[in-house]
């Protein structure tokens, strides 16, 4: 794809995707939500958590954006994301819970510090800054702030958007024009951003001590 075409692409995306966002909107209640988040801390908690088979980093939550945090929970509920686990822990989850759930973790999104990164984007990375930032902090709430960010757990979903195992039909394209070279590269940027996505806190007065 051109370049012009790709921004043209993105712009057309986005379009759809910041219509859609109505319906992922967060609207919970956070202290229903941390009720819930109790048994989520036994992974999103632990500094350093591996997934095993294969092995690679959970991922951080602190920072990310309520609305994302809806769609992917429901994306694993509904089987467009796979992960034995997260399907489980999903599937018990009401519709109210998700949004319950999301309003907790997604209290602190990251905002953009505006300075310029310390080493520009990998030219892979041109197109996604349109919707992920230079910074790696979303440009609107729906899609996923990647800053500081696993970088094996960012390949990882990655590769899954590439071989289609992770069915969201933007990212896939997107994706699948990234050789294995590319997606090292830009995983590596996108997790030495700062500020940067952390680790749950056990207790909740540090969401707002940052
Ligand atoms: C046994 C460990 C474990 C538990 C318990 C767990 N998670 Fe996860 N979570 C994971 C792993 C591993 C992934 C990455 C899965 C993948 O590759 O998509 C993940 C992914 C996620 C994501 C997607 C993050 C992203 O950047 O896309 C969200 C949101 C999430 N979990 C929320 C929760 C919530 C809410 C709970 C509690 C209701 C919970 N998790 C419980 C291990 C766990
Ligand atoms: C049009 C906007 C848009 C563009 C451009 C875009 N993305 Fe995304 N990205 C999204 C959305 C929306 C999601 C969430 C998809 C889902 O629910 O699985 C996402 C998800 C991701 C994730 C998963 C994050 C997580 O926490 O699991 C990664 C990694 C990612 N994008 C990297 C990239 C890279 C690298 C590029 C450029 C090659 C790119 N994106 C281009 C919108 C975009």
């Amino acid at each position: 794809m051109s370049f012009a075409r790709r921004i043209a692409t993105v712009a057309a995306l986005s379009a759809v995707v910041a219509g859609a966002a109505g319906v992922a909107h967060a609207d919970g209640n956070a202290a229903h939500g941390k009720e819930l988040a109790y048994t989520c801390l036994g992974c999103h908690a632990i500094e350093d958590y591996k997934n095993v088979y294969p092995t690679y980093s959970v991922p951080m939550l602190r920072g990310q954006n309520a609305a994302y945090i809806v769609a992917a929970l429901q994306g694993y509920r509904s089987g467009e994301r796979s992960h034995g686990t997260m399907h489980a822990q999903a599937a018990s989850l009401s519709e109210q819970d998700i949004q319950d759930i999301a309003a907790y973790l997604g209290s602190d999104p990251l905002k953009a510090s505006g300075n310029p990164p310390a080493a520009e984007a990998p030219q892979a990375a041109q197109v996604c800054v349109a919707c992920h930032g230079s910074e790696g902090v979303a440009m609107l709430p729906e899609y996923p702030n990647l800053a500081g960010q696993h970088a094996d757990y960012l390949e990882r979903a990655l590769e899954e958007y590439k071989k289609g195992a992770r069915k969201n039909p933007i990212m896939a394209g997107f994706a699948s024009t990234l050789t294995s070279a590319d997606i090292k590269v830009i995983a590596d940027y996108y997790s030495r951003q700062k500020p940067g996505l952390e680790i749950v806190p056990r207790r909740a007065s540090r969401f707002s001590a940052r």
